[in-house]
């Protein structure tokens, strides 16, 4: 598989896009400052799973508290890690946490802006990270 080049010149902070990448969607996501004070928040922590994501698929460098290569853009595999539906991106209200989630309409998994899932759900681990780089500051390239 080729790389993919991403466009995400366009992309304002608090919104995120659905790209193509070996024929499965990759949500890529610009946060906000705000959005990423809430993924340290320790009261979100506590309601994860995995926060660490110790069981899952992701590079290297994105092991880290951000789960991605610049805290600004999440990029993440859009398949629920339950039975594989894809997840809508609800901003804010609608049963959302501060700061929005990651909702899949099959049977209610939930994960938040960095992918991680809520304990209590039936998917049982975080979105993957697909491998990805950023060659210049509007392109976020996949594979
Ligand atoms: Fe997402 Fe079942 S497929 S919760």
């Amino acid at each position: 598989h080729l790389p993919v080049d991403v466009d995400i010149s366009h992309l304002a902070p608090g919104q995120q896009m659905t790209a193509v990448w070996q024929g499965k969607p990759v949500f890529i996501i610009r946060r906000t400052p705000e959005d990423l004070n809430r993924l340290q928040d320790a009261a979100l922590i506590t309601q994860l799973r995995d926060p660490e994501s110790d069981a899952h698929q992701q590079p290297d460098y994105t092991r880290n508290w951000h789960r991605s290569l610049v805290p600004e853009y999440g990029v993440y595999v859009g398949i629920c890690t339950h039975l594989g539906c894809v997840p809508t991106y609800v901003k804010d209200g609608a049963g959302a946490p501060a700061g929005g989630l990651y909702g899949c309409p099959c049977h209610g998994s939930r994960f938040d802006l960095a992918g991680r899932v809520f304990k209590g759900v039936p998917a049982p681990y975080n979105l993957p990270v697909p491998p990805h780089a950023m060659p210049d500051p509007s392109t976020i390239r996949l594979g």
